[in-house]
């Protein structure tokens, strides 16, 4: 059976690492962008290796919850036509803003980080649990470690702080990653997060060097901290990818569910924040108001 993966934020950096290791272990994959040039450079890279099936792209602005919309209405209704199995989704868009910007009205990173990967999971579901046994795969951060823990607006009261925000919005979206994986324990939906650690990227180049991305008391250390993002995020792509490639392919995770897959590609304890059912529920609460299934 022609085994079928999407990688969202595909066509470059982490996400085409990915692509490019499932595509090696056999899969027919999807990658999904914006950039149609870069999307056409990353399909022939996927393909030079040869892979058992060719590779393609989507393209959608996954930024615009209706055009995630759209991408589950088109997935779905192609996989529901060819009955060909959606074995691997992996949630791999992600974003941090070093000023505070807005996406309809909702800050951006927590629509980038959580509510676009929410509502395609959540959308792709029948999808995934008909084609089963199948993964989700979720892109989480070591930044989880620096959010602000408090769920009841999507953002916290205070002065903008990307780092924070980007590791708030995460931490959203591991909470929601963890509850999935109860939710669809039995399924043959096995649900999983992924770490890749850190890595020289579109995301981490420029946004990394700005002081204003942490708080005024991790400022007062800015050197240090800045050594710090600039030794985490200074390996490839290629080896930060492992942790979702692992998460998506792996047969000794058949049959379990509701792991983190570190970056050293082992299974890791989540923060006890990401289990904690009050923040399970806010998040779950902020999910369906900001990003309900079907367009208001
Ligand atoms: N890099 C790190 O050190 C690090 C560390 C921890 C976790 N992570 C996580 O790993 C994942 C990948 O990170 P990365 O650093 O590889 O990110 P990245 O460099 O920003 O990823 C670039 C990819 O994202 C796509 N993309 C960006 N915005 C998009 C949008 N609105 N709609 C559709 N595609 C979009 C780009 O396509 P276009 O060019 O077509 O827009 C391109 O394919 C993220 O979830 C990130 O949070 C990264």
């Amino acid at each position: 059976m022609k085994r079928t993966a999407v990688v969202t934020a595909g066509t470059a950096s982490i996400g085409l690492e990915t692509a490019l290791g499932l595509a090696a272990a056999g899969f027919s994959v999807t990658v999904v962008g914006r950039d149609t040039d870069r999307a056409a450079r990353a399909v022939g890279r996927i393909n030079a290796t040869d892979p058992a099936h060719p590779a393609r792209f989507l393209s959608a602005d996954l930024s615009s919850l209706d055009a995630v919309r759209a991408l589950a209405d088109r997935i779905g209704a192609e996989h529901a036509a060819s009955g060909e199995p959606l074995t691997v989704l992996v949630n791999n868009l992600g974003a941090m803003f070093a000023d505070r910007r807005e996406l309809s009205g909702v800050e951006a990173s927590f629509v980038l980080n959580h509510l676009s990967p929410y509502l395609l999971t959540e959308l792709l579901l029948p999808t995934l649990t008909s084609g089963a046994p199948s993964r989700i795969v979720n892109v989480t951060s070591g930044a989880v470690v620096a959010a602000k823990r408090v769920f009841d607006a999507v953002e916290p009261p205070g002065g903008y702080y990307g780092f924070h925000w980007y590791g708030r919005a995460k931490l959203a979206n591991l909470a929601y990653t963890l509850d999935l994986a109860a939710r669809l324990d039995g399924t043959g939906v096995s649900v999983f997060a992924a770490d890749p650690g850190g890595a020289a990227t579109d995301m981490t180049d420029g946004t990394m060097n700005d002081p204003k991305i942490v708080s005024p008391g991790l400022r007062l250390l800015w050197p240090l901290v800045r050594r710090t993002f600039a030794r985490s995020t200074s390996g490839p792509a290629s080896t930060a990818a492992r942790s979702s490639v692992i998460a998506a392919t792996d047969s000794t995770l058949t049959g379990r569910t509701g792991l983190v897959i570190g970056a050293d590609t082992r299974p890791v304890a989540p923060p006890r924040t990401a289990t904690d059912p009050r923040v399970t529920d806010a998040v779950r609460r902020l999910s369906e108001q900001y990003a309900p299934l079907v367009s208001a």
